[in-house]
C-alpha cells in the first residue's frame, strides 16, 4: 500500500498531466458529470436532518465526479486517509460534507460508488488522482466566477431568468444541466451538472437522464430561477 501510494502521489499537479487523452484504456463507459453544488440551498431539502454550512464555504461545492452509467465498480479497494492526506485541506473546502460530520464518509461513499469507476482512466487511476482530478476541475470550471461575471448574485429578493443562467454558463458548454428543486412555489438553483468526455473536454453525448425518481429536477424556462444566498440559517435563508 505504501508503494503503491508513492507511485500515485507522483501525479504532478495541474491539468495539462492530467488532460493527457486515455486512448488505450479499458473503460466501459464515454462520459463523466462533473456535479457542483449549491449550499444556499441545499439544506433547505433537509428540514429535520442535520445541516450545516461550514463557515469557511462561500461558493459552489463540488458534489462528485460520476462516470456516466456505472456505480460501484470494485468493492475491494477501499479509500484511506492516507491516500488523500495532503488533499485534505482543499478536500474540506471545496468538497465539503454539509450533511456527514465527518467529510471522510463522504468522501468515502463517492470512491467507493464513482471513483473506483474511474480507475480505468490513466487521469484517476488510483484515490489520489481522482480527488486532486475533481479539485482541478472546479478550478477550471468555476460556475462561481461564471455567474458572478454575468451580474448573478446571489439573494433572496429577485429571480433570475433560466436563459440568464444558461447564456452565462456558455462557456462550460451547450448541455450544462441546471437543476432546481421546488421550494414555496419557487423553483431554486440546487446543482449544476456539466457534462465531459473521457479525455476531459467540455461536452458529451449523454444520454438523456430519467428524473422521474429523482429528488431535483431539471430547472424549466416556464418560471424564474431563485439563487439563494448562504446565510446562517442554510434550512430557511429566505423565509
Ligand atoms: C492497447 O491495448 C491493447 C489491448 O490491451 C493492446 O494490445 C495494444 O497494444 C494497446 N495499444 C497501445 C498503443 O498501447
Ligand atoms: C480492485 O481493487 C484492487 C485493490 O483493492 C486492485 O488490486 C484490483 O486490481 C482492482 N480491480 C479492478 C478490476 O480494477
Ligand atoms: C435583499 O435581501 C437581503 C436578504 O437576502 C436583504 O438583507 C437586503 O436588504 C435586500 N436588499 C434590497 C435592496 O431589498
Ligand atoms: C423513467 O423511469 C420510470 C420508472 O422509474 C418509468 O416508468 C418511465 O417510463 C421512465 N421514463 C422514460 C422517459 O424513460
Amino acid at each position: 500500500m505504501a508503494l503503491y501510494a508513492a507511485i500515485c502521489l507522483t501525479v504532478l499537479y495541474g491539468l495539462t498531466a492530467a488532460t493527457q487523452v486515455d486512448m488505450n484504456d479499458s473503460c466501459r463507459w464515454k462520459c463523466l458529470t462533473f456535479a457542483q453544488l449549491w449550499p444556499g440551498s441545499f439544506c433547505v431539502t433537509f428540514s429535520s436532518k442535520q445541516c450545516r454550512i461550514p463557515k469557511y464555504v462561500t461558493g459552489w461545492t463540488i458534489h462528485g465526479l460520476w462516470p456516466d452509467g456505472k456505480k460501484y465498480c470494485n468493492d475491494t479497494w477501499l479509500l484511506t486517509e492516507e491516500d488523500i492526506d495532503d488533499l485534505q485541506d482543499d478536500l474540506h473546502h471545496y468538497w465539503p460534507s454539509l450533511i456527514k460530520t465527518i467529510a471522510f464518509k463522504f468522501w468515502t461513499n463517492e470512491w467507493h460508488k464513482h471513483g473506483t469507476c474511474a480507475t480505468c482512466a490513466d487521469s484517476m487511476s488510483c484515490p489520489h488522482k481522482y480527488f486532486s482530478l475533481a479539485l482541478q476541475l472546479w478550478t477550471k470550471f468555476s460556475i462561481d466566477a461564471a455567474l458572478t461575471a454575468a451580474g448573478i448574485n446571489p439573494t433572496c429578493n429577485n429571480s433570475y431568468t433560466y436563459e440568464h443562467f444558461h447564456s452565462a454558463l456558455s462557456d462550460l458548454g451547450t448541455h450544462v444541466n441546471l437543476q432546481c428543486y421546488n421550494h414555496k412555489k419557487r423553483q431554486i438553483l440546487m446543482q449544476i451538472k456539466i457534462p465531459l468526455s473521457k479525455d476531459l473536454s467540455i461536452g458529451c453525448n449523454t444520454p438523456e437522464e430519467n428524473f422521474s425518481k429523482s429528488f431535483y429536477k431539471p430547472c424549466t424556462h416556464k418560471a424564474d430561477i431563485y439563487f439563494y444566498p448562504i446565510t446562517q440559517h442554510p434550512h430557511n435563508p429566505c423565509p
